[in-house]
């Protein structure tokens, strides 16, 4: 039907008779010359129609209206200069429409205007996911969709071409695999009483690929994962999920950085530097007070429990005799760009602080000579000689101020956090085009599940403790590694057990009894008996990768057709209820009763 796609014309074509078909994105009538906008996946171009130099046309053009289809011929002209357009790519050019033929009509109104030119940051994204399949036609989310396209053709091209891997696919329905979140599960009719849980991601089975001997596996895995979600989640998400045999993890991690430096060669036409910095989850929490730090800035926290153990104001010190810490986070200058209005109860910062669960903002803020004004009970607790050690080890100046935090370091380490995060942001200090990697490896094998009252593994049991720390597995550390970028984690993985006994101490320590474990996986336990190889690997998030190469801050922008944060589908209004008759055949009967209004 056509001879070229809209955004490829130029001015090579000057001169020739060209058939194009797409969307009308506008229609200009500068009384007696119509200027039509045709769209396609490629870009747009100009058209024109007026009585004189297109007559067969111009009654025709008169009648379109936006989002029609149409097919449109006509010679392609160099525009006025008056009317050149060095913003678009086929801005020098314009085609005289000789020939129109409507090959669709829009019969309703628009839910939304689909151009580029109509703001579309006032589109609500309810009614956006709704019409979704309008949403698409628009230039950033067709480019988005593309740059996720690239994006994965790269990691086929290097895993396949270059280092030999090769892309299996493994199953849907399944049984729960555990990765901490909450199981989707599926009634079997022909199992009754019986259930399937959607994968959570491909890891047991890609476990079992390595003792098959596929040596090198990857594949683009939907995963499916039953939480709460958020700007970086999704019910269903997908994963670029690598696994690799007789590799240890130095070779892992360094294939992996080949890879990412590969994706942004490609993508961003940037070079990387290499090896990535790395920390130490210990060195994350201690310095940033979490495990994906945004390294992009400094703002780093200092723990200053020693200074305060036996401090007069109870708050510090009774913190640190019930087992928790004091913690500071010095911000520079603070004093000029922060007032006590925004630290005290009712202000922004105190809030974030409260909502990360700490119960007050204590602050000093260093003066000149040395003074310091803070609350009397602070002030009155500091002798000349542990303010200078204060000031010391937290390398304050006159001008910066200091925000607290005091408690369990679990709280401590949330607040510090989120308070770092929002300062930083506001000060200016995240330059949006740098880019930061950044492995976090040696994570502790197990944390403290205080409402199951058991240890729960922090990645996932599969994952091998380091062979240093075998003599006590509840403290050891895991060889597990993370990857983040610009304080997002957008992958994580591990060097697996491959010996059965270490398996079996694993699942015995997150509280599974022999039988527990033998039930739910023995397929696994019985594999280790066949000789398994040693192995390891990696899963990314495909979608948050995107959202951060695209300079996006949701990952529904990077996904076709998204949940909302209610875990809905607008556009199919799913979930939505079955028949009786297929919940009869199911011998599934649903205890939920709607709250009354
Ligand atoms: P993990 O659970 O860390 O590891 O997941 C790997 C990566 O997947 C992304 N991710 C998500 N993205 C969007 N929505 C979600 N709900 C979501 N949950 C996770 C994150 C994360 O880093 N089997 C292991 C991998 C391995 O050990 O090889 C696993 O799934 O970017």
């Amino acid at each position: 039907m056509r001879t070229h796609y809209c955004g490829t014309i130029r001015t090579e074509q000057i001169g020739e008779t060209v058939t194009l078909c797409g969307w009308i994105d506008r229609r200009r009538d500068l009384g007696g010359v119509i200027f039509l906008h045709l769209r396609d996946r490629s870009g747009s171009v100009q058209f024109v129609s007026d009585p004189v130099r297109t007559p067969d046309s111009y009654h025709l053009a008169e009648t379109l209206r936006s989002e029609y289809v149409v097919k449109i011929t006509g010679k392609v002209y160099r525009r006025p200069e008056e009317s050149l357009n060095s913003r678009i790519p086929t801005g020098e050019i314009e085609v005289y429409a000789e020939q129109i033929e409507v090959l669709n009509r829009v019969q309703k109104q628009l839910p939304f205007q689909v151009s580029a030119s109509e703001d579309e940051t006032s589109v609500r994204e309810d009614l956006r996911l709704k019409y979704r399949y309008l949403d698409l036609r628009r230039e950033r989310m067709s480019a988005n969709l593309h740059l996720r396209h690239q994006v994965i053709k790269t990691i086929r091209r290097f895993l396949e071409d270059k280092f030999n891997f090769i892309e299996i696919e493994t199953p849907i329905l399944t049984r729960s695999t555990p990765e901490g979140a909450r199981d989707f599960i599926l009634p079997s009719r022909v199992n009754l009483g019986e259930w399937f849980a959607l994968p959570q991601s491909p890891q047991l089975f890609k476990q079992l690929l390595m003792v098959s001997g596929f040596d090198r596996y990857y594949q683009i895995a939907r995963c499916f994962r039953d939480e709460d979600l958020r700007a970086d989640r999704q019910p269903e998400f997908t994963q670029l999920d690598m696994e690799m045999s007789f590799m240890d993890q130095e070779e892992i991690m360094d294939l992996n950085e080949e890879l990412i430096c590969q994706i942004f060669k490609e993508i961003k036409h940037l070079e990387i530097p290499r090896p990535f910095p790395r920390l130490t989850y210990a060195e994350a929490m201690d310095s940033y007070g979490c495990d994906k730090p945004d390294t992009r800035f400094d703002l780093k926290l200092v723990n200053v429990s020693d200074l305060f153990k036996d401090s007069q104001f109870k708050v510090f010190s009774g913190a640190i005799a019930s087992g928790g810490i004091v913690k500071i986070l010095p911000i520079p200058g603070g004093n000029q760009t922060i007032s006590n209005v925004r630290i005290k109860p009712g202000g922004n910062l105190f809030k974030e602080a409260n909502e990360a669960g700490a119960k007050g903002l204590a602050y000093i803020r260093v003066l000149e000579n040395n003074e310091i004004d803070t609350i009397g009970a602070i002030k009155d607790s500091l002798t000349p000689e542990s303010k200078q050690q204060l000031l010391t080890i937290t390398g304050a100046k006159p001008g910066d101020l200091l925000l607290f935090g005091a408690g369990n370091a679990a709280m401590v380490n949330k607040t510090l956090d989120r308070l770092r995060l929002v300062i930083g942001r506001e000060l200016g200090l995240i330059n949006d085009e740098q880019v930061n990697l950044l492995w976090v490896t040696d994570f502790p094998m197990f944390e403290w599940n205080a409402d199951e009252k058991r240890l729960e593994a922090i990645h996932h049991p599969f994952t091998a403790p380091h062979p240093d720390d075998l003599s006590d597995l509840t403290t050891a550390r895991a060889q597990a590694y993370d990857i983040v970028y610009n304080g997002t984690e957008v992958g994580g993985g591990s060097v697996r057990i491959h010996q059965r006994e270490i398996q079996e101490q694993v699942f015995t320590a997150i509280g599974l009894s022999p039988e527990e474990a033998h039930d739910k996986f023995g397929f696994l336990l019985e594999a280790f008996d066949y000789g398994t190889p040693p192995h390891g690997g990696i899963a990314y998030g495909i979608d948050r990768l995107v959202m951060l190469l695209a300079g996006e801050e949701s990952i529904r922008d990077v996904i076709a057709f998204p949940k909302t944060q209610q875990a809905r589908c607008p556009l199919t209004n799913a979930p939505a209820s079955v028949d009786a008759k297929q919940l009869k055949d199911l011998e599934v009967i649903s205890t939920y009763k709607p709250k009354a209004e």
